[in-house]
């Protein structure tokens, strides 16, 4: 058991900063910035709705999920081509390896791009080959989670799978996002076991405003490996003790549920109860371009309300690996590197 030095609290966030981490949950077209998304509406003859850079920042005020997913929504109209694509994903990479993450699982969805008129091919063809260039280019590791859409129907989620087949080599896994209140899990347990039978790993977001049934029922009736979000589990004792008993990871999101007012102040976010159960919690940035921050800054600003310390950032980057869909000797090796960055770090 590796033992962790004391950190003075005004060393922390370069800590925090320097170790190697993997995300696990960054939606692709919730980073795409106001910059690309300009550009990328004048590449492809578009017109943005806001006059400015600025103008749609200052947008960004969310209420809830839902009114966050209406302008989020809005923001994906500007990606037409693949290039599109491997743009937005090559600018998300650049920016989560200057984090010092050295693995990312990377969500998106085809639905709504489908819906939009483009091919899942097209977009899955940009996602992958931005994946395969940041291994040389930045060192960092990459895969994608095809996410279905859950305010749509079964029906539809059926299609997005069958159309994603002939993609089958290029995803590790299959989540679950969107609106999520009135759209409970077992809505898709067909379409998970038909995916689980593909030998595809299962995550899906839940508890994120969900009660805690829908953890419940993620696990039970889509079973799935990962829960997203989950920091609703707090209210039920005996899901707080399957998630630990069970070594459920859940890949929470503090900036985001800032945000969306999952919790009125970061101060009050349920991380440190997840962590003190014994449960296999990881940080992350959901979508760092409307949030307020990549990784790092979702770390040190929860560390900072929380007053967690050195011992936490070690479990929480040791989660995130141990949480990951990486083979063992690619887990041992960033295991590797992040106690030698806690050794070295004086
Ligand atoms: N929750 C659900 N769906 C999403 C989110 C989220 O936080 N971000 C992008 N799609
Ligand atoms: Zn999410």
């Amino acid at each position: 058991m590796f033992e962790v030095k004391p950190v003075a609290a005004e060393r922390l966030p370069e800590l925090l900063r320097l170790m190697p981490k993997a995300e696990l949950h960054i939606h692709i077209e919730g980073s795409l910035e106001p910059e690309l998304m300009f550009a990328l509406a004048q590449r492809n003859g578009l017109t943005m709705k806001y006059p400015d850079v600025e103008s749609l920042r200052r947008a960004y005020v969310f209420d809830d999920l839902q009114s966050f997913l209406d302008i989020y929504h809005a923001g994906t109209l500007v990606l037409r081509t693949e290039q599109d694509f491997y743009d937005m994903t090559h600018a998300y990479l650049a920016r989560a390896a200057a984090d010092k993450v050295v693995h990312a699982e990377i969500f998106f969805d085809t639905q709504t791009h489908t819906g939009h008129g483009l091919s899942a091919d097209v977009v899955i063809s940009g996602l992958h080959r931005a994946c395969v260039d940041a291994r040389t280019e930045f060192g960092i590791s990459a895969s994608l989670i095809l996410c279905f859409l859950r305010h749509l129907s079964e029906q539809e989620a059926f299609e997005c799978l069958e159309q994603a087949l002939p993609h089958r080599d290029k995803l590790v896994g299959i989540g679950l996002a969107s609106s999520e209140l009135g759209h409970p899990p077992e809505k898709f347990a067909r379409v998970f076991a038909k995916a689980r039978a593909l030998g595809l790993h299962l995550v899906a977001h839940a508890g994120e405003e969900g009660p805690p049934a829908y953890i419940w029922s993620a696990l039970d009736v889509l079973k799935v490996e990962r829960i997203d979000h989950g920091v609703q589990a707090v209210k039920d004792a005996a899901l707080m003790a399957r998630l630990a008993q069970d070594r459920i990871a859940l890949t929470v999101c503090p900036l985001s549920n800032l945000k969306l007012r999952v919790f009125a102040t970061l101060a009050q976010h349920s991380l440190g109860q997840l962590l003190q159960a014994g449960i296999t919690a990881t940080v992350n940035s959901d979508d760092p371009a409307y949030f307020g921050g990549y990784i790092n800054q979702n770390f040190t600003e929860t560390f900072a309300a929380l007053g967690l310390t050195a011992q936490h950032a070690w479990q929480l980057a040791r989660n995130s690996f141990e949480a990951s869909f990486i083979d063992d000797s690619m887990k041992k090796r960033y295991l590797d590197r992040l106690r030698e960055t806690f050794e070295n770090f004086v």
